[in-house]
C-alpha cells in the first residue's frame, strides 16, 4: 500500500461571506487549513472582477496563515511589490499573462515570496519545463478561471501526473496546487495523481460546517 503525504489545504475566500470577512478568516485560523487562497481578478484577463489590494491588506490583519495570492490579471509584473506589501506570502501569476515569465518569477523570489505559475485548462504542462527549476509552485487550473462554483475538468488528473513526472525529472522542488471544482469526490484522486495543495472555495464555504469539510479534505488520503 502506498502512503501519501497529506495535502495542504488553501480555502478560497472568493466564496466567503464578503459582508463579514473577518468571521470567515477567523474560522480559517481555527481550521486545519494551511494557507488562505485569495483570487484577484481584473475583468480583463478573466471576465470577472473580485477584489484588490485594500481587501488583501485587511485580511492580512486577521489572518494567521500564509496568504496564497492567485493573480488573474494582465501585467502582473506591475503589482508584485504592492502585493508583497499587502501581505502575500505566495504570489502566483498566469503563464498566459506573462511575456517574460522567467524574469517575473525571479522578481517575485527576490521579494522573498514563494513564486507560483498558473496554467489554464488549455495550456500544456510541457510549456513549463524551462521554469521548473525556478518556480516554487505550479497552480493547475481545473476550471476556466474567473468564477467559483464551476465543474471540475477531469483532464486535470493526467496533467498533474505529467507535471509531477517532469518535476521529478528536473529535480525541482515545486509544489503542485490544483484549483477549481475541488471537493471530496475528486480530492483523494488529485493527491494520488501528485497534487500537494488543494484549493477549494464553494465546497467549503457553501457547506453547513466549513471547518469539518476542511478537516475531511486535509485527511483525504
Ligand atoms: C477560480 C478561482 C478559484 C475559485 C475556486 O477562478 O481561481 O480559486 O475560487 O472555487 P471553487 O472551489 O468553488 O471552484
Ligand atoms: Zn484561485
Amino acid at each position: 500500500m502506498q502512503l501519501y503525504t497529506k495535502p495542504r489545504i488553501s480555502p478560497s475566500v472568493l466564496s466567503a461571506n464578503f459582508l463579514n470577512l473577518q468571521s470567515d478568516i477567523e474560522l480559517l485560523n481555527r481550521s486545519e487549513s494551511d494557507w488562505i487562497h485569495l483570487d484577484i481578478m481584473d475583468g480583463t484577463f478573466v471576465p470577472n472582477i473580485s477584489f484588490g489590494l485594500p481587501v488583501v491588506s485587511s485580511i492580512k490583519k486577521v489572518a494567521q496563515k500564509p496568504l496564497d495570492v492567485h493573480l488573474m490579471i494582465v501585467n502582473p509584473e506591475n503589482y508584485i511589490e504592492a502585493f508583497k506589501k499587502a501581505g502575500a506570502a505566495i504570489l502566483t501569476v498566469h503563464y498566459e499573462a506573462c511575456t517574460h515569465l522567467h524574469r517575473i518569477l525571479e522578481v517575485i523570489k527576490m521579494q522573498g515570496l514563494m513564486a507560483g505559475v498558473s496554467i489554464n485548462p488549455h495550456t500544456s504542462v510541457q510549456l513549463l519545463d524551462d521554469v521548473l527549476d525556478l518556480a516554487d509552485l505550479i497552480l493547475v487550473m481545473s476550471v476556466n478561471p474567473g468564477f467559483g462554483g464551476q465543474k471540475f475538468i477531469p483532464n486535470t488528473y493526467s496533467k498533474i501526473e505529467d507535471l509531477k513526472n517532469r518535476i521529478v525529472r528536473k529535480n525541482s522542488k515545486a509544489l503542485i496546487e490544483v484549483d477549481g471544482g475541488v471537493d471530496l469526490s475528486n480530492a483523494a484522486n488529485l493527491v494520488k495523481a501528485g497534487a500537494d495543495v488543494l484549493v477549494s472555495g464553494s465546497f467549503i464555504f457553501n457547506s453547513d460546517n466549513p471547518e469539518e469539510i476542511i478537516r475531511k479534505l486535509k485527511n483525504v488520503v
